[in-house]
């Protein structure tokens, strides 16, 4: 099963993508996470992209189709994968088919829109948290950590993202109308697209993932 999220900063792509992966057994892979692990590293990656990831625009995409052709390369994602932040634009995604079209999964099978209004959006990134060393993400009002300020998986002290500053998420949600959001329609066309409402409790949208996750499974 290839599946993939679309959605804006803040729809909850990470939230529920983590939680399908671990009910699923497959592999969780995020872009996001890749890039700010590879900052965090310090490697000649992460200091090509740090400036821009911190303005909100996106990679170019030569460097994200390395990114992706490496990961799915891994022994883990030979059993498919749940992608989260991948594709972003449509040479993206026509660079994930011709990827796919030279494996056994020949395409991506399910693509998971997770709809929701740019008023919920504000919030949940202006109050989200994320662990700089395994990446679980929290919400100060929705997932707070067990301790506050302290990621209940790796005990690493809680970060606020560069790019959850206000002016910086308006970019980013003026750079998913114009690049990702497309491709609603392109897996639309492909008859591969599921609308999730992404409003409700983190349980209750997950509900509704699941089932969408789970008919396409079984198809
Ligand atoms: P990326 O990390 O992919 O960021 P994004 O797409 O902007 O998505 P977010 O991680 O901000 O939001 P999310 O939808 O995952 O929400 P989450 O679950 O965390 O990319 C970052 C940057 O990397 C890009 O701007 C770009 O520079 C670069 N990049 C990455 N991939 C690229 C690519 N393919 N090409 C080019 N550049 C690329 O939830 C948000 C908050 O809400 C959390 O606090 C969570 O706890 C809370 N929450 C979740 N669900 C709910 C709910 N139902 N109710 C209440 N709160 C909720």
């Amino acid at each position: 099963m290839i599946a993939v999220f679309l959605g804006p900063p803040g729809a909850g792509k990470g939230t529920q993508a983590a939680k399908l992966a671990a009910k699923y057994g497959t592999p969780h892979v995020s872009t996001g996470d890749m890039l700010r692990d590879a900052v965090a590293a310090g490697s000649d990656l992460g200091l090509r992209v740090r400036s821009i990831m911190d303005a909100g625009e996106l990679v170019d995409d030569v460097t994200m189709g390395e990114v992706i052709r490496t990961r799915l390369a891994q022994p883990d994602a030979a059993g498919g994968v749940i992608l989260d932040g991948y594709p972003r634009n449509s040479g993206q995604a026509e660079f994930l088919d011709s990827l796919l079209a030279g494996t056994s999964h020949r395409g991506v099978d399910l693509a998971l829109q997770l709809s929701v209004p740019e008023q919920y959006l504000v919030d949940r990134l202006s109050q989200r948290r994320a662990c700089p060393q395994c990446n679980a993400g929290y919400h100060l009002a929705y997932k707070m950590p067990s301790v506050q300020g302290v990621c209940d998986l790796c005990q690493a002290p809680l970060m606020q993202r560069e790019d959850d500053r206000e002016d910086v998420v308006r970019e980013r949600l003026r750079v998913y109308q114009e690049a990702t959001a497309p491709l609603v329609e392109y897996y639309e066309n492909k008859g591969i697209l599921r609308a999730i409402d992404g409003v409700g409790s983190i349980e209750a949208v997950f509900d509704r993932a699941d089932t969408a996750m789970g008919q396409a499974v079984r198809a």
